[in-house]
C-alpha cells in the first residue's frame, strides 16, 4: 500500500503577485496561479502598496479557486494550508492571511506560517530532487538581497545582506534611467545579450575583507551621472539620455548587469568557502537572470558543488514555493494559530 500523498494548498500575496498552489509532498506541483499586478504599477516605476493590497482582494478568491479546479481536488485531499506571513507589504500580506486563514477554519485544516525568503530558497526544488546541504542560498529579489547558510529547508541562517538597495530594486531603477520601463530586470536581462558587458567600468562595492554585505545604490547613482553627468561637476559635455545611441544604451545595460553579477558571484563563493557548502542555491526574481544563472553554474563547477536553480516560472513570486516549503513544516508539526501575525519585515 503506497502512503496518501500530503497536498498544501499554499497563498501568497507578500507583494505584488497574488497567488495560490498546490504542491505534492514538498515537490509535485500541482497546480500553481499566479495574477500579476504589473500593468497597475507599471506607470508609477514601482509597486505602490495602497493599490497593491485592493488588487490582492479583487484576486485572491480567483486564484484560490483556479488552483483547486487545475489540481482538480476538494477539501478531502488537502492535508494543511500554507501562507505567507512574513516579509513584505503589511497589506498585501493581511489579504493572503485572511484568505488563507478562511480556507483553514472553513474546511478544519491546520494552518503553516511560512517566510517568504526562505520559500524563495526553496522553490529550487520544486518538481525536482533534494536538496544536498549544507548549502548556501543567494536570494535576490525586488525587495531582498541575502545571503542564507541553509542546513535544511527550514534551517536557515543569515550570512549577508544589502545594506541599501536590493539587486532587483537596482535592475529596476537602472531600467528606469535608461528608459526601459518596470519591471526592468527583464528588459536589461534581454538588451544585454546583445551587449558589450565591458563598454563602461561600473564601481563593484564592498568587496574588501570578507563581507557578504552588498551595496547597489552607489552602482545606480554611476550609472545616473554616466547618462545625465555628474551634478554641478565643470566643462562636462551636456547629456541626457537622448545623447546615446540604441546600441548605447544596451551597453550601459550590459555593463551595470555585470558589475552586479560580478559582486554576486564574488560573494556566493565566499559564503560558500565559508560554510563548506555542498549547494549553492540561486532564489527570487533576479535568479531569472541568465548572465547571473551562468555566471553561478560556472561558479560551481569551479567549487565542485552542485547547483540548484529554479525553473523561470517559480523564481518570480508564487504560491508553489510555499507549499513545498510547507510540507516540512508539516512533517515537523510546525502549526500556526488563527492569531497568525502579518510582519513587515523578518524577525532574526
Ligand atoms: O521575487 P520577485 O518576483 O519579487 C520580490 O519578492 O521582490 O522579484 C522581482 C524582481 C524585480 O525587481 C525584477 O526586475 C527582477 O526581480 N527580475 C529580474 C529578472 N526578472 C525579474 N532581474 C534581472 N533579470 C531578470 N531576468
Ligand atoms: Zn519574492
Amino acid at each position: 500500500m503506497t502512503d496518501k500523498k500530503i497536498n498544501i494548498l499554499a497563498v501568497e500575496s507578500s507583494c505584488d503577485e497574488t497567488a495560490c498552489a498546490i504542491v505534492a509532498d514538498g515537490r509535485q506541483v500541482l497546480s500553481s496561479s499566479v495574477a500579476t499586478q504589473i500593468d497597475i504599477h507599471e506607470r508609477f516605476g514601482g509597486v505602490v502598496p495602497e493599490l497593491a493590497s485592493r488588487a490582492h482582494i479583487e484576486a485572491v478568491n480567483t486564484v484560490i479557486a483556479q488552483a483547486i479546479s487545475e489540481a482538480n481536488v476538494g477539501p478531502d485531499d488537502i492535508s494543511a494550508v500554507a501562507v505567507t506571513h512574513e516579509p513584505g507589504l503589511i497589506g498585501s500580506l493581511l489579504v493572503g492571511l485572511m484568505a488563507a486563514k478562511t480556507v483553514a477554519w472553513v474546511w478544519g485544516k491546520p494552518l503553516i506560517a511560512i517566510n517568504h525568503i526562505y520559500a524563495h530558497a526553496y522553490a529550487a526544488a520544486l518538481n525536482d530532487k533534494p536538496v544536498e546541504y549544507p548549502a548556501v542560498a543567494l536570494i535576490c529579489s525586488g525587495g531582498h538581497t541575502a545571503l542564507y547558510h541553509c542546513e535544511s529547508p527550514t534551517e536557515m541562517e543569515l550570512m549577508g545582506s544589502t545594506i541599501d538597495d536590493a539587486a532587483g530594486e537596482a535592475f529596476d531603477k537602472v531600467a528606469s534611467i535608461l528608459g526601459l520601463g518596470f519591471p526592468g530586470g527583464p528588459a536589461i536581462d534581454k538588451l544585454a545579450q546583445t551587449a558589450d558587458p565591458k563598454a563602461v567600468r561600473f564601481p563593484r562595492s564592498l568587496l574588501k575583507g570578507q563581507s557578504l554585505d552588498f551595496s547597489f545604490s552607489g552602482l545606480k547613482t554611476a550609472v545616473l551621472y554616466h547618462v545625465n553627468g555628474v551634478p554641478g561637476a565643470k566643462d562636462q559635455v551636456p547629456r541626457g539620455l537622448e545623447s546615446f545611441s540604441p546600441q548605447q544604451i544596451a551597453d550601459i545595460a550590459a555593463s551595470f548587469q555585470a558589475a552586479v553579477i560580478d559582486v554576486l558571484r564574488i560573494k556566493l563563493k565566499r559564503a560558500a568557502a565559508q560554510i563548506g557548502a555542498k549547494t549553492l542555491i540561486l532564489g527570487g526574481g533576479v535568479s531569472a537572470n541568465s548572465g547571473l544563472r551562468t555566471a553561478a553554474a560556472e561558479l560551481a563547477e569551479e567549487l565542485g558543488c552542485h547547483m540548484r536553480m529554479p525553473e523561470l516560472r517559480f523564481c518570480m513570486d508564487n504560491a508553489a514555493m510555499i507549499g513545498g516549503l510547507g510540507y516540512h513544516y508539516f512533517k515537523a508539526g510546525k502549526f500556526a494559530g488563527l492569531d497568525l501575525e502579518a510582519l513587515a519585515t523578518v524577525r532574526r
